[in-house]
């Protein structure tokens, strides 16, 4: 079984190259991200504040996040519906940050996160993948981009998708999560010691997913050697 742990800021493509490689590698896409604006989108859907920790982990008894795939393709359920693209608004963006920083939150999605890849060959993504989820990936990498190339990636997305969003508001939203992600107290969103680092600013997608595709098979032959 292959572990890839796929780590970086929001907006440096970690979904679409990670989908990519998945397909290309013939295992599982997992997007952890899509766990944590679920549970934002439960404590939205009771009037929580989110960054009230007591009162967010009041509610994880009332959670059930179930990953299920379809024709290759993650779906994410939350008791039994699944969401869709609710969650990926920017106000889930927002949420799924905040309830992020919740060491409670954290601990009741670990076990979600890691038996799937106990049963599947995985390229997981998200931020503490590396660090925390799978310490012994096989191949560990820190996706990043410019945060101007991020933002207007993240705003043609919200765009094409009927969300009508500016440069300015995508740059200033996601740099507050950036700085929230990578400062909390529990797993930051920073690159594991072992990750390779990879600026991906002034590739498309396809450049970004050949090359990447050829630094894991150089690391996984490295490693089988
Ligand atoms: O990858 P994303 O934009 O869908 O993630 C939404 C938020 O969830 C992000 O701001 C931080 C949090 N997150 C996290 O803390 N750990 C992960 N493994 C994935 C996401």
């Amino acid at each position: 079984m292959i572990q890839i742990a796929i780590d970086g800021p929001s907006g440096a493509g970690k979904s679409t190259v990670a989908k990519a490689l998945a397909a290309k590698l013939g295992i599982i896409y997992v997007d952890t991200g899509a766990l944590y604006r679920t549970v934002g989108y439960y404590v939205r859907s009771r009037d929580t504040d989110p960054k009230d920790a007591a009162a967010v982990e009041a509610l994880l008894p009332g959670i059930h996040v179930e990953l299920k795939y379809e024709n290759g393709t993650q779906i994410v359920c939350l008791n039994g519906e699944n969401l869709g693209d609710k969650i990926r608004t920017p106000e889930m963006s927002m949420y799924a940050s905040a309830v992020s920083a919740i060491p409670a939150v954290r601990a009741f999605l670990l076990d979600t996160q890691r038996e799937i890849a106990a049963k599947n060959s995985v390229i997981m993504d998200g931020r503490d993948i590396g660090t925390v989820i799978l310490p012994n990936a096989d191949v560990k990498i820190f996706l990043t981009a410019s945060d101007e190339c991020r933002a207007q990636r993240r705003c043609d997305e919200l765009n094409a998708k009927g969300i009508p969003s500016t440069l300015e508001e995508v740059l200033s939203d996601m740099r507050q999560r950036d700085l929230a992600d990578s400062t909390r107290a529990v797993a930051p969103a920073v690159a594991a010691e072992d990750a390779i680092l990879f600026d991906n600013s002034w590739m498309t997608p396809d450049e970004c997913t050949a090359k990447l595709a050829e630094v894991i098979e150089a690391t996984l032959a490295a490693r089988r050697a």
